[in-house]
C-alpha cells in the first residue's frame, strides 16, 4: 500500500473532510461537523488539515489550529476500513513532524475519556494528560484534556522523522 500526506489550508476541502469525518463517526451523529461548518473553521485563521492518502484514496485527516507557539488538534480520524494499520500513528507523526519545522512547542488536544483507541493511541505518541473536563460529553463522560511537547532535543529522540 502506499501511503502519501497533503496539506490543505483552504475550505476547497470541506466537503471531503465532512463525508470522511461522518463515515469515522458512525451513528455518533452529535460529534460530526457538516460541510458549511468545515467551511467556515477552514476560513478561520490557522486552521489547516492534513489527509492521509492510501493507494490513492483519503482514509482519513487530522485537523488543526495553530496560534503562535501552540497548536490545538480539532478532529483525527480514519475510515474504519483502514484503522488498526498504523494509520492513525503515522499521521500524527507526519503531524509533529510537520510542526517541529514551525514555532509550533506544544500540541493540545481533547478526547473523550472513554475513547479507547484514540487516549490509547495518543499515549503510545507521547501525549500526557494534563486536565479534565467533568461531565463534557454529558453526565457520565469526561474530557480528557492532553498535552505534547516538543523536546528541545530533536523529535528523533522519540521516534518522529522530518522528511
Ligand atoms: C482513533 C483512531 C484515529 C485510531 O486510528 P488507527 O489508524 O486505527 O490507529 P493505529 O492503527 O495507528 O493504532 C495505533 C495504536 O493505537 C491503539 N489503538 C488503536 N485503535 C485501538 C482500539 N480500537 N482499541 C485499543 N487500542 C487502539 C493501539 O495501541 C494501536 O497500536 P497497535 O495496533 O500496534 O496495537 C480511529 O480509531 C478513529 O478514527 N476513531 C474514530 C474517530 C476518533 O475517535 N478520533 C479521535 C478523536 S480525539
Amino acid at each position: 500500500m502506499t501511503v502519501s500526506f497533503s496539506i490543505f489550508d483552504v475550505p476547497d476541502v470541506a466537503e471531503m473532510l465532512a463525508d470522511i469525518q461522518k463515515t469515522a463517526y458512525q451513528d455518533a451523529v452529535e460529534q460530526v461537523w457538516t460541510a458549511e461548518e468545515f467551511t467556515s473553521l477552514m476560513s478561520g485563521p490557522g486552521v489547516c488539515a492534513m489527509v492521509i492518502i492510501c493507494d490513492e484514496q483519503p482514509c482519513g485527516f487530522l485537523m488543526w489550529r495553530q496560534v503562535a507557539e501552540e497548536a490545538e488538534i480539532l478532529s483525527l480520524c480514519i475510515l474504519p476500513e483502514y484503522r488498526r494499520q498504523g494509520h492513525g500513528h503515522r499521521i500524527l507523526q507526519k503531524f509533529s513532524g510537520h510542526l517541529a519545522l514551525s514555532s509550533v512547542r506544544q500540541i493540545f488536544l481533547e478526547v473523550r475519556e472513554n475513547n479507547e483507541a484514540a487516549t490509547t493511541l495518543y499515549n503510545n505518541s507521547a501525549f500526557e494528560i494534563v486536565g479534565r473536563r467533568k461531565g463534557y460529553y454529558g453526565r457520565k463522560q469526561d474530557a480528557l484534556i492532553m498535552k505534547f511537547t516538543m523536546p528541545e532535543d530533536g523529535l528523533k529522540k522519540i521516534g518522529i522523522g522530518l522528511d
